[in-house]
């Protein structure tokens, strides 16, 4: 039994991707306006949004910094004004630098609790009271394979990212019989900017493209967790069932550091 009303059916449904300028979220908008959603693009910056709403006439960009709730804010009501109604949304803005505790940095620990979790807090804060009254939607949060158990490197992120799925879980919970959609999306490897930074080869790689298959895909199933590729997200999460001797030791092994 799928946990969220399957999304199948894109044809006039309003879909607002909150980082939408590039890698997952540019590639999701692009598939959601190919399967005829009007969608609604954020991000910081204006011209990759503009360029996406020439490509798909409809589009409408709303450029806003998640970290301002201000901004999101109205951006919410921007997009109300034109459209009406929201029928999805989906948090894809994220931060991410390596960090190790040997090179602790708290201004960059702070930056991707802003970008990552604060800037989904403030999107919840301006669609929640519509989608409640709505009695309709779905809501989406992009986390990651990181946000399973501790990494390397993942410092900073990783933490933000386990606390978004905890908080799609009880989103979830709270808004189920609301009539609502909750999902969280963990994506593994996916070449993008923010990616394009990481020095080693990266495992079970996929393109943005590829990723946004797998994003509709896991919508029109009603899935809750929706996380690829399957390859590397259940060998994580197998990892992740090992006790903590075992998953530190096998991870260190595996990552070398
Ligand atoms: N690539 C991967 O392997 C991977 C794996 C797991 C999870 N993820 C997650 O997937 C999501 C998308 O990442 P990506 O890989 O597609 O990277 P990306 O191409 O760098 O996209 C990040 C998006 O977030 C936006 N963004 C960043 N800071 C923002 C802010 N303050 N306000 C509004 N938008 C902001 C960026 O737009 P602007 O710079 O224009 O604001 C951009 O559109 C992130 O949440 C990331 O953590 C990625």
């Amino acid at each position: 039994m799928s946990l969220n009303p399957a999304l199948r059916d894109w044809s006039g449904q309003v879909a607002w991707v909150v980082g939408a300028s590039s890698g997952i979220g540019l590639a999701t908008a692009g598939l959601l306006a190919a399967r005829g959603a009007r969608v609604v693009v954020s991000a910081r910056q204006t011209a990759p949004l503009q360029q996406f709403v020439q490509r798909h006439p409809g589009a409408l960009a709303l450029p806003a910094d998640v970290t301002s709730r201000e901004q999101i804010g109205q951006a919410c009501d921007d997009l109300l004004a034109a459209t009406g109604r929201l029928d999805l949304v989906m948090v894809c803005a994220g931060h991410y630098r390596p960090q190790r505790a040997t090179a602790f940095d708290l201004a960059d620990m702070l930056r991707h609790q802003q970008v990552n979790y604060v800037g989904a807090l403030n999107v919840l804060d301006a669609v929640l009271p519509v989608l409640l009254r709505q009695r309709a939607g779905h809501l989406s949060l992009v986390a990651s394979v990181a946000g399973y158990r501790g990494l390397p490197n993942a410092l900073a992120y990783g933490p933000t990212k386990a606390a978004l799925i905890g908080l799609a879980e009880v989103l979830w919970m709270d808004l189920h019989d609301q009539g609502l959609g909750v999902s969280v999306i963990n994506p593994g490897f996916v070449a993008t900017p923010l990616t394009a930074q990481n020095p080693f080869v990266m495992p079970a790689l996929i393109t943005p493209d590829e990723a946004a298959r797998q994003i509709l895909s896991g919508w029109a199933a009603g899935d809750f967790e929706i996380h690829f590729p399957k390859r590397f997200s259940r060998f994580l999460k197998l990892l992740g069932l090992l006790p903590d001797r075992l998953y530190f030791g096998l991870i260190r092994k595996g990552t070398g550091l």
